[in-house]
């Protein structure tokens, strides 16, 4: 590690769990710095989905232990935890009956700020992603895209300043050129704000473009993480698997 001294931001050490007496997560275990994206790859059922709900306690480990900024998490009061870090599944999960707004303020609201800088935070947050808030603030879920659903999901994610962000494959099903802007604006957003976040994804190529390291997961166990270049130069057969499915890029007309 390059900062011997410093406390990795999030570390998995040694983690498994397991689900009806099976190990879909097998001595896991990894250090993520600060405004670094680590990306697991893996195939469906791999365990990605199971390693982000142990982050945020959705799920207890069967052995091994997880630290956020040097604490053990199972010291830590789960509720408080997760309002520490924001979360952006793929459906979004907005509360279909609050408008962009309300659902952007919703942890800030929990953890007591005035009403006044709630809604200067709604607003800047909104701006943020896209979505300036007088024309989307007051609809409500149903009346924007997916792709404008997914942006106000980020916008939640951010909004009581979370240090770390799980992503569970958010922009799969989007558009190509939707999710294309997405991932820019998450790279750019990521560098603004030094922001840590772990990013599951089956999406090759989609690791490559933002994972500052990815980690391979198959049958619940993480190999050794790699940065971009060094996955793409790798011999290991799930690597090459993966790569295999990225298309060759049409040639432009010289
Ligand atoms: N509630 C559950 N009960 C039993 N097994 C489960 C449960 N949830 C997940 N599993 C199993 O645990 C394994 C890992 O699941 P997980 O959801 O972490 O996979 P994933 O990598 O996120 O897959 P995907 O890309 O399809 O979302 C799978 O084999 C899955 O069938
Ligand atoms: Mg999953």
């Amino acid at each position: 590690m390059a900062y011997g001294a410093a406390i990795p931001f999030l570390t998995f050490e040694d983690v498994s769990y397991r689900m009806n007496g099976r190990l879909v997560l097998q001595g896991v275990s990894f250090a993520l710095e600060q405004g670094e994206t680590l990306v697991l790859l893996g195939r469906s059922g791999s365990g990605k989905t199971t390693a982000l709900r142990l982050v945020n306690r959705l799920l207890p480990p069967a052995s091994g232990k997880i630290f956020l900024e040097g604490q053990d998490i199972a010291t830590l009061d789960p509720i408080a935890l997760r309002r520490r870090i924001g979360y952006v599944i793929q459906d979004v999960g907005l509360l279909p009956h609050w408008t962009i707004a309300k659902n952007v303020g919703l942890v800030p609201r929990l953890e007591g700020w005035p009403a006044a800088q709630v809604e200067e935070r709604v607003n800047e947050l909104l701006r943020q992603v896209d979505l300036p808030p007088e024309e989307y603030g007051l609809r409500y879920p149903h009346q924007l895209s997916g792709g404008q659903r997914q942006r106000a999901g980020v916008a939640r994610a951010l909004a009581n300043r979370s240090k770390l962000l799980l992503f569970d494959e958010p922009f799969g099903a989007l558009d190509p050129i939707t999710r294309h802007e997405l991932q820019r604006q998450f790279l750019d957003l990521r560098d603004r704000l030094g922001i840590a976040s772990l990013f599951v994804t089956h999406d090759v190529s989609e690791a490559l473009q933002l994972g500052t390291r990815i980690g391979l997961i198959e049958d619940g166990k993480l190999g050794e993480l790699m940065t971009p270049d060094e996955f793409l130069k790798s011999e290991q057969v799930e690597a090459r698997r993966f790569l295999d499915t990225l298309p060759v890029s049409p040639r432009r007309p010289e």
